[in-house]
């Protein structure tokens, strides 16, 4: 017999795709769905994934185990987001009024809004301020049913700040159940400080604020925003490299609100992702297809920007890339924290099927932050990191969209959210 310290049982219908690699073409969509099924795990790693019937007869739950019903609800891996600006002070909705309004997001970051105006508010937060406030945006994403979130600094933009944003972070990590990985963005903008002196400000970063954050293990990855009110690809390049020769991967902001060749610098680099990708040429979708560049959709950012373009999910499935689903959250261009508001764009909006969502929310995600060995899907072997969601198949997440209906997460094994409830 199998020994489980937890099961869950009842399940209508698990869903997960399968493995270590990246999923992408007719793959990415390509599920294990198991119908009456049960999970166990075993000191925080799966033990058993298949049909209750089979449950019963191969595993035992020892005496102090726990056994959840998921009352004919559907299983899910934990969902990975690839990409969030949740170490951030201040909300920003009188921005979103001014867009209302007319005014485009473009508009506002020339005139000083925008990212700075995030800047200004994190850097007069303390290291404790903000590391409460990621701790309690890590409890609501949780409760959504993100089990392992990437985190980006990115409003500092100075030496010190940058690292206190990064620290918070770690502090608020500490000992939560949510799995987090860091990603530097010094070159999220150039602080207004530096307006006069920008090549001052790139010195710092490659000079200084790389070489401190990857000595001090802040930060796994680094990124950089290319754009015409960000950095432009030769500036990005040599952060980019910089990183890289300092042991971080890269990630990029690439092709958001104009093709500016931010796709194939991504594959030139050899990048974990590129992310937004709306203006993205034909030729870079390529390029990151050889070079395995994975292609994150942010589409409730291109929803809440209300561009004209759409979210590019069918494009990056038809240019054969590995495709990954993220939220962005943030305050400026999509200050919501829900996977599950990720999948309805990127289905509804972005071309995606339900089955290449999910695989993109799962194991392209963690992929893409380097943990598919750990998480991402659900097989023996992997940490016990799932939900279930109140709905009978996984067709409903986002056929019934607007309302999400997470029930249980279990993190490492614990189980977090009980009955919609964060423990
Ligand atoms: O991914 N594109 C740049 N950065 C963020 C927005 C951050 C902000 O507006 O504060 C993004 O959309
Ligand atoms: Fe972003």
């Amino acid at each position: 017999m199998i020994k489980a310290d937890l099961a869950i049982v009842g399940i209508a219908e698990l869903a997960t795709p399968e493995g270590l690699a990246a999923r992408s073409g007719p793959d990415l969509g390509r599920l294990k769905i198991v119908e009456n099924a049960a999970v166990a795990a075993r000191e925080g790693t799966i033990v058993f994934v298949g049909t209750e019937r089979d449950f019963r007869q191969t595993v035992e739950v020892e005496p102090g185990g726990r056994t959840v019903d998921a009352a004919g609800g559907t299983v899910l891996p934990g969902f990975v987001d690839a990409h969030t600006h949740l170490a951030f002070a201040g909300w920003r909705e009188s921005e979103f009024d001014e867009r209302l309004r007319g005014a485009t997001y473009s508009e506002i970051a020339a005139r000083g809004g925008g990212i700075l105006s995030t800047v200004a508010s994190t850097r007069a937060a303390s290291r404790e301020v903000l590391s409460d406030l990621v701790r309690e945006r890590f409890n609501a994403m949780l409760g959504l049913g993100t089990t392992t979130t990437e985190v980006k600094s990115g409003y500092g933009l100075s030496v010190d700040d940058e690292l206190k944003q990064l620290d918070a972070v770690r502090l608020a990590a500490e000992g939560h159940p949510m799995t987090v990985v860091t990603t530097f963005l010094g070159a999220h903008t150039v602080p207004a400080e530096h307006r006069e002196s920008r090549a001052d400000y790139l010195d710092a970063l490659v000079g200084e604020m790389i070489p401190r954050v990857a000595e001090a293990k802040l930060a796994r990855y680094a990124d950089a925003f290319v754009d015409a009110h960000a950095f432009g690809l030769d500036e990005a390049r040599r952060v980019l490299t910089t990183a890289l020769d300092h042991g971080l991967g890269v990630r990029l902001h690439a092709d958001q609100l104009a093709d500016d060749g931010a796709a194939s610098l991504a594959a030139e680099l050899g990048a974990a992702s590129a992310d937004h990708l709306e203006y993205a040429s034909d030729a870079g979708l390529e390029a990151m297809a050889r070079a395995g560049t994975c292609g994150v959709l942010l589409p409730a950012a291109t929803f809440f920007l209300m561009m004209e373009r759409r979210p590019p999910g069918r494009r990056l499935v038809d240019a054969g890339l590995p495709v990954a689903v993220a939220t962005d959250f943030n305050p400026g261009s999509c200050p919501n924290e829900s996977m599950t508001a990720a999948l309805w764009f990127a289905c509804l909006w972005g071309g995606l099927t339900v089955d290449e969502a999910i695989t993109g929310a799962t194991l392209n995600a963690a992929h893409s932050l380097g943990m598919a060995a750990e998480t991402g899907s659900l097989e023996p072997g992997k940490r016990a990191d799932l939900t279930v969601h109140a709905v009978p198949n996984r067709y409903h997440l986002v056929y019934r969209f607007g309302v999400p209906r997470v029930r249980t997460v279990v993190a490492g094994g614990n189980v977090v959210v009980d009955d919609g409830q964060l423990l």
